[in-house]
């Protein structure tokens, strides 16, 4: 079989740890260019080091998504240094959750941004050079949350419902510039989600649970590779996978 991810430049959100970057590390093992954004820089070039250290390519571009200029920056940075932009993988999320009567307002204000605001912003920032090259692939990264909602977590699966929501008007949109779109909807995955949780108590029980249950973060990278490495004229629009231990 051919390797559809050789040559490849794929930008990430969200590469500093988890889901992020165990896709960089896959896609770079696997011979693709990798262009490596979040706000921890030292944790981003350590990485794109590692990477460049084994062989491959990376390149860490320090971004906050809740900024548009930056992930602007970010994308524009790909295409100038590699010369093109084939996958945007928009990862980048955090997982504050909370019964809405606690009123942890500043949390939903985040989690609109990060999750909702800075995959608007991914789109903005990749999609004029999809356009222009007539070919890409865009990667949105939602959840089970995105299928489902629960107590405690109204507001994430807000926004992860949102997420799905745009990526499905943008699949639409998007048909006469041959650009690929694809959701990936994971369950629990062992990565540093749990720290985004603010309150206590529910930091404490949602650790326990992913001790139980969550597992290796390649398994959203194996996702992603599956994507990417269909025929051009195969578009796989979503993928939703779990733990197998995993009930909701
Ligand atoms: N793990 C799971 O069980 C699971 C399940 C379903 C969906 N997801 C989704 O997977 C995505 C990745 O999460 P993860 O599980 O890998 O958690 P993680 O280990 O905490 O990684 C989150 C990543 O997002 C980055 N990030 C957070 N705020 C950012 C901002 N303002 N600007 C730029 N980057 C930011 C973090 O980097 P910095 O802090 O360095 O900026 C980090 O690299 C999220 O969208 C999450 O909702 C995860």
């Amino acid at each position: 079989m051919s390797n559809k991810i050789r040559g490849k430049i794929v930008v990430i959100t969200g590469a500093s740890s988890g889901l992020g970057e165990a896709a960089a590390r896959l896609l770079s093992a696997q011979g693709a260019t990798v262009v490596l954004g979040a706000r921890r820089s030292d944790r981003l070039q350590s990485l794109a080091d590692e990477l460049s250290g084994s062989g491959g390519k990376a390149l860490a571009v320090a971004t906050d998504v809740t900024h548009r200029n930056q992930v602007k920056r970010l994308v524009d940075t790909a295409a100038q240094k590699f010369g093109r932009v084939d996958v945007m993988i928009n990862n980048a999320g955090i997982m504050p959750r909370a019964p809405l009567e606690r009123l942890t307002i500043d949390d939903w204000d985040r989690t609109i941004d990060v999750n909702i605001k800075g995959v608007l912003y991914g789109i903005a920032a990749a999609l004029p050079h999809m356009k222009q090259q007539k070919s890409g692939h865009m990667i949105f990264v939602s959840s089970v949350a995105g299928h489902k909602i629960g107590p405690d977590f109204a507001v994430y699966a807000a926004t992860k419902h949102a997420v799905r929501a745009l990526a499905e008007g943008f699949r639409q949109e998007v048909k006469p510039h041959n650009i690929r779109t694809t959701i990936i909807s994971p369950g629990a995955v062992a990565t540093e989600l749990p720290d985004s949780v603010t309150e206590p108590d529910i930091a404490e029980k949602i650790r326990t649970y992913y001790d139980e249950i969550a597992i290796p973060a390649e398994s959203f990278a194996q996702a992603v590779i599956f994507a990417m490495s269909q025929p051009e004229e195969v578009d796989v629009n979503e993928i939703l996978f779990r733990p197998t231990k995993q009930m909701l």
